[in-house]
């Protein structure tokens, strides 16, 4: 495994549209694996292929809500998804790895249902809720050329930020 480099805010790849994966073969279980190990060291809750230069339809997403879990086994990997439906509605703050030190109040739905393939091909079903939902919304977005900051209703600023941060620690 090896860390990707993370394209950001200004990088024309970020606008481009990605295209379906088609061979569920060794490079793509290179670049899967890589980009699960530079989610982790960026210390994220999802990234896209188009994030770290390959236009191709894969993000990863953790799983928030399944605290048991250790961070590597949170992750779901997610090879051609699509949202086949969507209910509720959450409006909270956001954030994007190639967009740092930025964050955007976003509204989303509450929950979403996936479908997608596995890195094998297999199909399979996943459903999302909260912090979940918002983070396969919005990596599906990527795979499209969008980023958070084209809907967020305002971006945060830098007072709310500090606050933000204050919290955390
Ligand atoms: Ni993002």
């Amino acid at each position: 495994m090896a860390m990707r480099n993370i394209r950001e805010d200004g990088d024309a790849i970020l606008l481009k549209h990605s295209r379906p994966v088609t061979d569920f073969n060794r490079r793509l279980h290179t670049l899967l694996d890589d980009m699960r190990e530079t989610l982790l060291a960026a210390d994220g809750v999802g990234l896209a292929a188009p994030q770290v230069g390959i236009l191709r339809r894969a993000v990863i997403v953790m799983d928030t809500n399944r605290e048991e879990l250790s961070p590597e086994e949170q992750i779901i990997e997610l090879v051609n998804p699509q949202i086949v439906s969507a209910d509720g509605e959450q409006t909270g703050q956001e954030g994007c790895l190639s967009v740092p030190g930025v964050y955007g109040i976003v509204t989303r739905p509450e929950h979403v249902v996936v479908k997608a393939q596995d890195r094998f091909g297999k199909p399979f079903t996943v459903e999302g809720t909260g912090l979940t939902a918002r983070c396969f919304c919005h990596e599906l977005d990527h795979l499209d050329g969008h980023l958070f900051t084209e809907i967020a209703q305002r971006i945060l600023t830098p007072e709310e930020l500090e606050e933000m941060n204050g919290e955390q620690e």
